[in-house]
């Protein structure tokens, strides 16, 4: 997730679109740059780190012109610097480029390219795209864009600049967002409104397949070969609410951004059709998954619940016996590492001193590492072996819900993966999984449009003082997570457990004033979370059951259902934790907590 800007009028468009993009920072903030066009040709000024950094940059050298694109970057192929920073230009700096969005096809379009001639600078895929562009380029960058377009499988959001054209500049988008702010004898462009909103309240937003030519006096559309008018919408919100697209705060925003952050993680990793699963920006070789004899998962907090469900993975995928071990005890328990073992470390920051330290025991002992990060070029991402990244996008809200369910993505593509290669699942298994991964978006977006009657029973709970999760086999760590979730953003004392522990001592601490969140999907041990269930509700408990759609029996058994839809059951995680995040997100309103920003809490713990 990037943020893009871009100017076109008689003002000064280097300070426009530096404006803009410090509204959009929450979109990426791991470099910088803006190009603008004038005289027969195109200035570029790019910076790695914040957009403070950019700013000195262009106090030193400033940029002048009423032409420009700019963009903030939130790293998905290449690292954080400056070489990696947009804009991208071709080498001849003709054709310059911002891109949201991760092209799926780029490895193949640079390789053509190189063999054509054409010289690369960078790690990133957008590259490949200004370079394409270039090599359809006859003078008219409108219909370059459209040829050009056509060879690119991915998401995409573009703005693009011809030095031979200066007085227009061409967008296209596909599955990223990209916007068309109107004003008087000046246009705007932008990822996102807040960067429009004190410019104009006039905005056309683009759709999927439009390339759009944006000049002083007019924009022009085409879609699918036709030109195409777009509404012109009136936007009423003030920034702050606009960066969180309308939503009262990050984490309920992030919550919603789930099945776009689980399809753009899984995009381009598997094939449904040729049955296919790529890890491509992974050197381990099929040989050396063959062997693994062990694997060690070593996390912190939520990445740990995300751990714990990794095992679960490993084992029935793959065979391999796992552990998964919070990452402060994993590194004082004189782990034993063979030959054979993998050590993966899960970390949403990538920065957890925590995990971090566990990284270096594994290390210290040779023992091939792989990490699990939603932040490109993090130190845990940089110091690992290996890196599978998530593309969830930045996750502002301290409580971890897109990145959690974004880790689990990543563990479910990484151990259907070793499975394929150690042919530990029949071939029709592994197909039904792999089909079972590819609709865990939909049912998300299902479940959350119908996710309304939540906030009411938060509210009929945000009195309690304490509750009880439970939860058996692979939900059981979605209790603990769910109890996290609660524990973190409303201070409220709930604890996970294992449906089949409280008898052994919890069951005492059953009453009316301790509800009891029930994790229990469709699954082989249904029966036995249920009775587990009627034990607490003879002790007057109030019973929450989050259940798969169609579950009859548990109306008369339990007081609140949340119903999910169906999947197989060790898919069932990625969806039960859903209500559990909105059950604490709608309590802690309800308090008049600070959501986004929980007391004593940090959106990395980088101490230990
Ligand atoms: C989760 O909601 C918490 N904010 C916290 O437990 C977090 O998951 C933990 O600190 C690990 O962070 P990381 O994923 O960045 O390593």
């Amino acid at each position: 997730m990037c943020g893009i800007v871009g100017y076109i009028g008689g003002k000064n468009a280097s300070q426009i679109i530096f404006e803009g993009l410090t509204l959009l920072e929450y979109r990426g903030y791991d470099s910088a740059g803006i190009a603008i066009s004038a005289e027969g040709k195109i200035d570029i000024r790019r910076s790695a780190g914040k957009l403070a950094n950019l700013s000195s940059l262009l106090g030193k050298k400033p940029l002048l012109g009423n032409t420009g694109i700019g963009h903030t970057r939130w790293a998905t192929h290449g690292k954080p610097s400056e070489e990696n920073a947009h804009p991208h230009s071709d080498a001849e700096e003709t054709i310059v480029l911002v891109h949201n969005g991760i092209i799926e096809n780029y490895a193949d379009i640079k390789r053509q390219l190189i063999k054509e001639g054409y010289s690369f600078k960078s790690e990133t895929d957008t590259e490949a795209a200004v370079n394409l562009i270039k090599k359809h380029y006859r003078g008219n960058l409108f219909e370059a864009v459209q040829t050009a377009i056509k060879e690119i499988r991915g998401s995409y959001a573009f703005a693009i600049l011809s030095k031979d054209e200066p007085d227009k500049i061409v967008c296209a988008r596909k599955d990223a967002p990209l916007i068309i702010g109107i004003g008087e004898g000046e246009n705007f462009i932008a990822s996102d409104i807040p960067a429009l909103l004190s410019h104009s309240k006039k905005m056309i937003f683009l759709e999927d397949g439009d390339i759009a030519e944006i000049k002083i006096d007019g924009v022009k559309i085409e879609n699918s070969g036709s030109f195409v008018e777009r509404e012109i919408k009136t936007i009423h919100w003030d920034a702050v609410s606009a960066q969180k697209n309308g939503y009262k705060h990050f984490m309920l925003k992030e919550i919603f951004e789930q099945p776009r952050a689980i399809e753009d993680t899984i995009r381009g990793r598997i094939d449904i059709e040729k049955n296919e699963v790529y890890i491509d920006e992974c050197s381990l070789s099929a040989d050396f998954i063959k062997n693994i004899s062990h694997i060690y998962i070593a996390a912190c907090g939520t990445a740990y619940y995300s751990a714990l469900i990794a095992k679960f993975l490993f084992e029935n995928f793959c065979r391999i016996p796992t552990d998964a071990d919070i990452a402060s005890e994993f590194r004082y328990r004189n782990p034993i590492f063979n030959g054979n073992t993998l050590s993966i470390f899960i970390s949403q920051s990538g920065e957890t001193a925590d995990t971090l330290a566990a990284l270096k025991t594994a290390k210290a002992a040779n023992c091939p590492s792989l990490a699990v990060c939603n932040a490109v070029g993090s130190t845990i991402s940089r110091q690992s072996d290996n890196v599978f990244y998530t593309h969830c996008g930045p996750e502002i809200g301290v409580a971890s819900t897109k990145a959690f369910t974004g880790q689990l993505a990543a563990l479910y593509i990484l151990s259907l993966y070793f499975a394929s290669k150690r042919k530990t699942l029949p071939q029709e298994k592994f197909s039904q999984y792999l089909k079972e991964l590819w609709s865990i978006p939909l049912k998300m977006g299902e479940f959350l449009k119908k996710s309304d009657g939540i906030a009411k029973i938060a509210k009929t709970f945000s009195n309690k003082r304490d509750f009880l999760y439970l939860g058996r086999h692979i939900n059981y760590p979605i209790a603990l997570e769910g109890a996290l979730k609660l524990k973190e953003i409303s201070y409220i004392h709930a604890e996970g457990y294992p449906a089949g522990e409280m008898k052994h001592g919890p069951i005492a601490l059953i009453d009316e004033n301790m509800p009891i969140v029930a994790i229990m999907p469709n699954s082989f041990i249904y029966e036995k979370t249920l009775s587990n269930i009627e034990e607490a509700k003879a002790r007057g408990a109030q019973i929450i059951a989050v259940v798969s759609e169609g579950g009859s029996l548990v109306k008369e058994k339990t007081d609140y259902q949340i119903f999910i839809p169906q999947t197989d059951e060790f898919f069932s995680p990625i969806l039960s934790v859903l209500p559990l995040q909105l059950l604490a997100y709608h309590i802690s309103v309800a308090l008049g907590c600070d959501v986004d920003q929980p007391r004593n809490l940090a959106k990395s713990v980088t101490v230990e």
